[in-house]
């Protein structure tokens, strides 16, 4: 099959040299911004992809909203089967383009888009025909995993981490997606919707790691904590889908800590099945690309959707979602919290909560920062 490439990016020029040795696959014309055909194989009209009568699927890897729905969707409506690697793609256009795929009978796959190298999506989606999932999350975010290991275990800035982090290809063009959270909450959005057939675009709590300091981490270690970026979703009791990301402080007995660098921990339980746990490299060129090209090797093997063509929108619920939580806040605003433990030290309070739910939690932040106050929090994970 003849693989037309639509993006010449990190992730882009891995798979195109991906396909130039994958047995099934060929590699197809890619597309490029105007004025950058410098070779034969580029060109900068989505045209010439979607009327070349050889190309069987386009593997959308240019990231952004627009054009990549214009395009995936021509390339749907042409009857090319589409793999693509954007979160922010399929979190806000998934369920058009799963139904213009199942519409004109080709394929529509996005593993890529959700833990890099880690194949979560793809596994859900098998699990999904055969077990329940109760509910699935993870570490799904490289560049963060990798900023807080690197000023755990390296002592790093901040923006050292950061920059370091963007220097090796694992962050967004905007690394702001990575760190406060938007990039992995799209993946549990994208997770949800395979999972259950309902894709969570409203009710989202999020929190990224832009509030952590070096000292929040030093203080982490002096307790024996590890702190991860964790997204987490499922179905609550109520049969509503809660969803929602925040950092989560572990005990050095947690494989969580063993997450090192860019990698992902993808897990889901499922009915039958239990715990399963998936780990592996979630962001960078050669991760990314091989996540691709296993979505086309599966359409090859007849696999056409992921996301089912009637997936619904719907507004998550996380007020049934309960933890205690670390939250260093001035000492000032103590009173705001449901305290288990505190220790304060020249004005600045570390505060151990009483269990609050996900939603409460994120609310009292959110009007502690609206009044000017700085705080960062994690859940105490287990
Ligand atoms: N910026 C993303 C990450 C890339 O760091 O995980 C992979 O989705």
């Amino acid at each position: 099959m003849k693989v037309a490439v639509l993006g010449f990016g990190t992730v882009g020029v891995g798979v195109y040299e991906m396909l130039k040795n994958a047995p099934a696959l060929e590699a197809g014309p890619v597309l490029v911004r105007p004025g950058k055909e410098d070779t034969g194989f580029k060109v900068s009209s989505i045209a010439a992809i979607t009327s070349d009568p050889e190309v069987g699927a386009v593997a959308e890897v240019m990231g952004g909203t627009h054009p990549a729905y214009e395009y995936v969707s021509a390339a749907l409506e042409a009857g090319k089967h589409v793999v693509t690697s954007n979160k922010a793609l399929v979190a806000a256009y998934g369920p058009e383009l799963a139904k213009l795929a199942a519409d004109h009978d080709v394929a529509f796959l996005f593993s890529a888009a959700c833990g890099g190298g880690v194949p979560f999506l793809h596994n859900i989606a098998l699990a999904v025909e055969s077990d329940r999932i109760k509910s699935l999350g993870g570490i799904l975010n490289g560049t963060t995993n990798f900023m807080l290991d690197a000023m755990q275990s390296r002592f790093m800035s901040y923006p050292d981490a950061l920059a370091e982090a963007q220097a090796l290809g694992y962050a967004e063009a905007d690394p702001t997606a990575d760190v406060s959270g938007l990039d992995a909450l799209r993946k549990i959005m994208l997770a949800c919707a395979v999972a259950y057939g309902q894709l969570p675009d409203e009710g989202l709590c999020r929190e990224g790691i832009e509030s952590i300091t070096a000292d929040d981490v030093n203080h982490f270690q002096s307790k024996g904590l590890t702190c991860r970026l964790v997204t987490s979703g499922g179905l609550s009791e109520n049969g509503s889908l809660f969803a929602y990301i925040e950092p989560v402080l572990f005990p050095a007995s947690a494989p969580e800590c063993s997450v090192l660098k860019n990698f992902n921990m993808a897990k889901y339980d499922g009915e039958n099945a239990g715990r399963i746990v998936l780990m592996g490299q979630g962001a960078g060129r050669w991760p990314t690309a091989s996540a691709v090209v296993r979505d086309l090797c599966d359409i090859l093997h007849g696999r056409r959707i992921m996301m089912k063509p009637d997936c619904l929108r719907v507004a998550a619920d996380n007020s049934s979602c309960a933890h205690s939580y670390y939250v260093r806040l001035p000492e000032s605003e103590i009173s705001r919290l449901p305290v288990e433990k505190a220790e304060c030290f020249e004005g600045v309070a570390r505060v151990i909560t009483k269990p609050l739910s996900v939603l409460e939690m994120h609310q009292i932040a959110a009007e502690l920062r609206k009044e000017g106050g700085s705080l960062f929090f994690a859940a105490l994970g287990e």
